[in-house]
């Protein structure tokens, strides 16, 4: 029996327009085309906050200051756990290698994304947090 595996997810705020990064998925068919907090699998050894760093220097070519969980954890399939870091950037501007394209969203494009479904299935959850969190 293995330990389940860590998947990270960055909650990436922009705290001077109050607006979180949205990324459109290529792959797997399953999500292709919705929208995700960007991130990763957290390699053995690494911890999740380098992994984090890791992930958004590789697939958005950015630099980030990693900050606190957010609260809720989800169990994806294949044995592995799905968590989100508070996140934000500090050097560079965003640009998309893996993903299809990306956008900033403020509490009611967040919503809209949200109420139409186009949001990753595991993401949703972290909705109203984020939600009060950009509206706070
Ligand atoms: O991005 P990657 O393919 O490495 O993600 C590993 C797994 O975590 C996939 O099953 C993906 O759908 C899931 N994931 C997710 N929400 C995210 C990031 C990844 O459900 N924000």
């Amino acid at each position: 029996m293995t330990d389940a595996r860590l998947v990270v997810a960055g909650a990436v705020v922009d705290p001077a327009t109050r607006r979180l990064l949205l990324a459109q998925r290529r792959y797997p068919p399953e999500v292709a085309g919705l929208w995700e907090l960007p991130g990763g699998k957290v390699e053995a050894g690494e911890s999740p906050e380098a992994a984090l760093r890791r992930e958004l220097r590789e697939e958005l070519d950015v630099e980030v200051r990693v900050g606190s969980a957010l609260a809720e954890r989800v169990a994806l399939r294949d044995d592995l756990t799905l968590i989100a870091l508070r996140a934000q950037i500090v050097a560079g501007t965003p640009r998309p290698a893996d993903h299809e394209a990306l956008r900033w969203v403020d509490t009611v494009g967040l919503g809209e994304f949200a109420r139409d479904g186009l949001l990753v299935p595991a993401d949703a959850v972290w909705v109203p947090e984020l939600l009060t969190e950009l509206g706070g």
